[in-house]
């Protein structure tokens, strides 16, 4: 063996087990293939232990995944319990406290998924966000005053520091410079409006790339505008930079973009510490335990953790089977109830390709 790694699941509410079974499918046959040991620990965080006992995440068991190598996610959200509980309790709480100030999520067109968009290619859909991941206005800052009468007034401060707003972009531009692709970081704000935070990210985007990454071409889009070329010309991103609720917005977009949320998924990172992997779409609880949902997310979303924790070989060889898997035809759609197979049979197509 040439590694063995500890890594902490969550499978959560909804088709968050579902998928999560099929990610680990996947991932125990590519890395038997390179001789890589994972062992999985396994954590029932989520909506239905929340009814049973009012307990969202301890603090004991952060402690337990600071141990770890990895955490691999399913999905948070329960249909029975008010929102904000379980997203805020759960995994914003794992966010924030491991400092996992970064979400990554690639907005990448693979070859036999259908497009939305009329007349794009594989090679026009093609780009990453960086989404600034613990800051902004998801600190929950402000307050409510008057509550309940007409005079009530609610604030939610969208707040940042410069070392928040440093440390993201520089990381941006890292990860720029290493994709090599266009070498351009587009900065997206707001800053026709925005003038205090959106000239502060705006300052050390410039000044960051200036002073450490003259080789990387800065940019800059404006948060409504980014929505509308995402439609009209994604082709023209490479890295996009952004801060915490923009990234949220316009993630969503992106995923739609590359077929759906059957096929997104993302990174909650901390470059230092321990990092967590997750599809982006939800728990979507309509579909639980019917074999309907799509584990690819969940599959990428495992490539990406093999990547994080210095395994590239593994995550090369998942995304390559899950290319192939699509490339072969065999399934009809990304949406949940029409890929032509189940959630366990697309999640035994990509292990055989591995
Ligand atoms: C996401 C989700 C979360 C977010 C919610 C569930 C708190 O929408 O990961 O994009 O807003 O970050
Ligand atoms: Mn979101």
């Amino acid at each position: 063996m040439s590694g063995t790694y500890e890594i902490a699941v969550i499978p959560g509410d909804g088709t968050g087990p579902e998928v999560i079974n099929e990610g680990i499918k996947v991932l125990k046959a590519a890395s038997e293939k390179y001789g890589v040991k994972l062992n999985f620990n396994f954590y029932d965080f989520g909506g239905e232990r929340y009814k049973k006992t009012g307990e969202t995440l301890p603090d004991s068991a952060i402690e337990e995944f600071k141990k770890q190598d990895a955490i691999y996610l399913g999905a948070i959200g329960h249909p029975d319990v008010k929102p904000g509980i379980l997203e805020l309790g759960i995994l914003l709480k794992l966010r924030f406290a491991l400092d996992q100030y970064i979400n990554l999520r690639p907005v990448k067109l693979y070859e036999g998924v259908d497009c939305p968009l009329k007349d794009k290619k594989p090679e026009d859909i093609d780009f990453v966000v960086v989404r600034e991941n613990t800051g902004g206005i998801y600190t929950g800052m402000g307050g409510v005053v008057k509550k309940g009468t007409p005079n009530e007034i609610a604030t939610q401060v969208m707040a940042y520091s410069r070392y928040e707003v440093e440390r993201c972009i520089r990381y941006a531009y890292k990860i720029t410079r290493k994709r090599n692709k266009k070498n351009m970081l587009t900065l997206v704000h707001k800053t026709n409006v925005l003038t205090n935070c959106g000239d502060l990210w705006l300052r050390a985007h410039k000044e960051i790339g200036d002073k450490e990454f003259p080789d990387i071409k800065q940019d800059y889009a404006h948060v409504d505008a980014t929505t509308m070329w995402f439609v009209k010309n994604p082709e023209f991103f490479d890295v996009i930079v952004t801060e915490n609720l923009f990234g949220d917005i316009i993630t969503d977009l992106g995923a739609m973009i590359q077929g759906g949320m059957g096929i997104a998924a993302g990174g909650n990172i901390n470059p230092d510490g321990v990092s967590m992997f997750e599809p982006i779409g939800g728990s979507a609880p309509k579909y639980t335990g019917k074999n309907v949902i799509n584990p690819l997310a969940a599959i990428c979303a495992g490539a990406m953790m093999m990547e994080n924790i210095g395994e590239e070989k593994i995550a090369k060889a998942i995304e390559r089977a899950v290319q192939d898997a699509l490339k072969s035809g065999k399934i009809k759609s990304l949406s949940a109830g029409k890929m032509g197979m189940g959630t366990k049979e697309v999640g035994d197509l990509v292990a055989s390709l591995v």
